[in-house]
């Protein structure tokens, strides 16, 4: 018989989950009844009406993969080869040609930054990764849960809106050879604050100097300064170093979120260490999730492969990126406290506001960020704009 000791656990036994508080705000601002209320905390291009339309051209290149497509059958674990190939040119610029990188197909970033850390635990499971604080809050659960474990170092001071980029390569400059750097390639979510050219120069040689990894997380080339503006850290790192890991997302410049496309690449000193690392690579992608989900890659690949629709794919991309940096001028200018907003990418910036200023906003205005501050400078249609900054500006007052 067994005792009480003995007793196996069953799934009852399973202890509570901390919620994910990102989540968690989205259930809150959906449960609010009020018609003005704000939600800023969502982490998706909304256009100025307040919309994430789907693209003109992923709707065109959906409906031609309806009508061409002949098969489902399935793709391999490397994914739909020909769409990796359309994105070298667009992610590696000059590096396209280096038989030392190769790449997969991955069910988004998250896919990728996965495949890309289990790849490190399987290589050093000694490895350790530098995360400047605050990161995307999900890189930490990824690297724990490849058994890596994450250095912290602070990246950024929030009432200034700087980079502490001091602190980063004292940070860099401690770490052990094999360590790995994880780098924000462009648009730094929560922060919106990018490296500058200079500083990515600075910091590549701290990386090479103490024999670390760089994996660059790109989620937002296109939506910062540029398609091939916002790839400068990649190239750069492809440029000076042996081993480098990307982890790519199409699902936002795309506008795809919930097709789950994105990219791992690697590249290492020579073809054959690559090739290896590759077969690796399949492997846990196998052991993962086999292949990855087709239908947002394959209408990607036909918007990549046909000149016309790729033109009209920069075009809606710009328009995108269009609407980021005119919103953000536009909150940067309502105070003076509020400027370094303009000098920031992508759709998220910290506003220097506590965590009861934030819960007050969401009371008194409906308008809902994350505690930290962090909110999507997008989120907001144009109309709400003003009444937003204004509300910030009163919080800013005290
Ligand atoms: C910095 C960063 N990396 C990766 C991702 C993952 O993107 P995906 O939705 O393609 O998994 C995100 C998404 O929010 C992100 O902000």
């Amino acid at each position: 018989m067994l005792t009480e000791t003995t007793k196996a656990k069953g799934l009852a036994d399973l202890p509570p989950v901390k919620s994910d508080s990102l989540l968690e705000l989205i259930a809150l601002c959906n449960a609010d009844p009020r018609p003005e209320k704000i939600d800023v905390g969502v982490g998706v291009f909304r256009d100025d009406q307040g919309k994430t339309p789907i693209l003109k051209v992923m709707k065109e290149a959906e409906q031609r993969l309806l009508d061409t497509q002949q098969t489902k059958s399935y793709l391999g674990s490397a994914g739909d080869k020909r769409f990796t190939e359309l994105l070298r040119p667009i992610l590696l610029g000059e590096h396209a040609d280096d038989d030392r990188i190769a790449g997969l197909q991955t069910p988004g970033g998250c896919g990728a930054l996965r495949l890309g850390f289990e790849l490190i635990a399987t290589v050093n499971r000694e490895a350790r990764v530098l995360v400047g604080t605050p990161t995307w809050p999900n890189h930490p659960p990824i690297i724990k849960a490849v058994g890596l474990s994450a250095v912290e170092y602070p990246y950024y001071e929030r009432g200034q809106g700087a980079i502490r980029f001091d602190d980063m390569l004292a940070a860099l400059r401690s770490a052990a050879p094999g360590d790995v750097a994880l780098l924000h390639g462009c648009c730094h979510n929560p922060t919106g604050a990018d490296l500058d050219e200079e500083q990515w120069r600075q910091v590549r040689d701290a990386v090479i100097d103490r024999g670390l990894i760089p994996l660059v997380d790109i989620a937002y080339q296109g939506f910062g300064r540029g398609l091939e503006e916002d790839a400068y850290g990649v190239r750069l790192m492809l440029e000076s170093c042996d081993d480098v890991i990307i982890a790519q997302s199409c699902d936002k410049n795309f506008s795809c979120y919930r097709d789950r496309v994105g990219s791992l690449w690697i590249k290492t000193g020579s073809k054959e260490a690559t090739a290896t690392a590759m077969a690796h690579v399949f492997q846990r992608a196998r052991e993962m999730w086999s292949m990855p989900p087709d239908h947002g890659a394959a209408a990607a690949h036909i918007i990549l492969e046909d000149p016309a629709l790729h033109e009209r794919w920069l075009v809606e991309l710009a328009g995108m990126r269009d609407r980021i940096n005119a919103v953000r001028q536009r909150i940067a200018a309502a105070d003076p406290r509020l400027a370094f907003i303009g000098r920031q990418f992508g759709m998220f910036s910290m506003l220097p506001l506590s965590k009861d200023q934030v819960l007050k906003l969401r009371e008194d205005h409906a308008i809902y960020m994350a505690d930290s501050g962090r909110f999507n400078v997008v989120g907001m249609s144009d109309e709400q704009i003003g009444r937003f900054t204004t509300a910030v500006v009163a919080a800013l007052n005290g």
